[in-house]
């Protein structure tokens, strides 16, 4: 018996104690983003409503939109953009200064991908496979689309940051493919810029891959695949929880959103870790997926989503060019919530007046500060601080194949 079988067993046992009445541990979220939820779900609101065991009760009548709503007004929006900087020099008006930074950095960023959303593969029928992403294949997600895994049995090398882990026809599903619309969206053609080196070798299938028995699995549950960047880094490993996050807002269209009953595959070889490999906790309750679990298999995913990318031309936030003068972004904030909720980090409130600063030491061969005990002296001469310096000595650093 393989592990996978022996987990879905688990699984399906695991189901019998699930209360079936007045369910609602689906909607896991921070306490500030229910009236959000419930105002993108009105059927959820109402079911609420008419239900005196739910507990969510006064979430139900405020009027609220995250911001990328078709008919969200700002009066009701997550945030509202704050640009107390000059605008000068970057764009003529102030409310152009408020209008960029929302697009390029908050909420309006994912109203701009939801914007973007096209068909690439149509369904003629509800059971057939179906794919859309956003303009340069940035963002992607699929409906009973086949992928197929059998030629990375024979792979020898390792695979991160690769461009060719699939091959023409290795993925692909039972839809009207527009074969012109792919191949001018599969323009960024790099690692982590984009999902067009994996999804430019998407076909149509003569016959449909579910029901016709054509894969050795069949993955019911939502499932991100995601491309990530260096996981030893906070700065860059956060830039693909953020990503990951937004991208939950773009696919925003079903009650289970944010639910973490799903999987998610990270598209590499190598086994994951990472000191910050808790954070997965908040977007999953499943174990981690890579490409070695099903090396060798065609698989069949009935929910698919190619998350937003952590280095893509112009997106966030590496090598983002932010706007002059704006700051809060309610985007931003709401990642931090929704983090800080599932990982149970409370607030604890400090009890002295001095503001604690820490120093992290890099003990790498670049980019080091070389004047670090003269900086930490002079910083301990504040009696307004505290100063500690923290050093990593057995650090395990991720090859990291890219310039910048
Ligand atoms: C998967 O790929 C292998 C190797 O390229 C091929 O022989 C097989 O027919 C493919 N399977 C499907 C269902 O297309
Ligand atoms: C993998 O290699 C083995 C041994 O050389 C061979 O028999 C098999 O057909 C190969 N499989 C694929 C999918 O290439
Ligand atoms: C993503 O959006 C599609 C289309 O609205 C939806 O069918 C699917 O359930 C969503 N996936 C997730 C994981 O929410």
């Amino acid at each position: 018996m393989k592990e996978r079988d022996f987990i879905f067993i688990v699984i399906k046992c695991a189901l019998f104690v699930i209360p079936i009445e007045g369910n609602y541990s689906g909607i896991n979220l921070p306490e500030g983003h229910l009236k959000y939820y419930f105002n993108s779900f009105p059927a959820e609101a109402e079911k609420c409503r008419n239900d005196v065991a739910c507990p969510y009760k006064n979430h139900l009548n405020t009027k609220a939109c995250w911001g990328y709503e078709a008919n969200c007004k700002p009066e009701n929006s997550f945030s509202i953009p704050h640009c107390p900087g000059e605008h000068k020099g970057w764009v003529a008006t102030k409310s152009a200064q408020l209008d960029t930074f929302y697009a390029q950095g908050d909420f309006g960023y994912v109203r701009d991908q939801r914007r973007e959303m096209m068909i690439l593969c149509e369904p003629l029928f509800v059971e057939d496979s179906s794919l859309e992403c956003t303009e340069h294949m940035r963002f992607c997600r699929g409906r009973n689309i086949m992928i197929n895994f059998t030629d990375l049995i024979n792979r020898s090398e390792p695979i991160r940051y690769k461009m060719d882990v699939l091959k023409e026809g290795d993925i692909g599903g039972y839809c009207k493919l527009n074969k012109k619309r792919l191949e001018e969206q599969a323009d960024h053609i790099s690692p982590l810029q984009s999902w067009g080196p994996e999804i430019r070798n998407f076909r149509s299938l003569p016959r449909k891959p579910i029901v016709d028995g054509d894969c050795d699995v069949v993955i019911e549950k939502p499932t991100f695949i995601m491309k990530i960047d260096a996981t030893v880094n906070i700065y860059h490993h956060f830039c693909d929880f953020l990503n990951l996050y937004a991208s939950l807002h773009v696919n925003l269209s079903h009650p289970t959103a944010f639910n973490r009953d799903n999987h998610i595959m990270i598209w590499e070889s190598y086994s994951y870790r990472s000191m910050f490999q808790e954070t997965f906790a908040a977007f999953t309750s499943n174990p981690l997926w890579d490409l070695k679990t099903f090396r060798g298999e065609t698989v069949c995913f009935k929910n698919v989503v190619f998350p937003l990318l952590p280095r893509m031309i112009f997106g966030l936030y590496y090598n983002t060019p932010l706007i002059y003068g704006c700051q809060k972004s309610g985007l931003f904030e709401a990642f931090g919530d929704h983090v800080m909720h599932h990982l149970g980090i409370t607030l604890h409130e400090r009890k002295d007046a001095k503001v604690r600063v820490t120093l992290l030491s890099r003990d790498t061969q670049y980019r080091r500060i070389l004047n670090e005990n003269e900086l930490v002296k002079a910083l301990k001469k504040n009696p307004n601080y505290r100063v500690k310096k923290s050093t990593n000595n057995n650090s395990t650093r991720r090859e990291f194949n890219f310039q910048h």
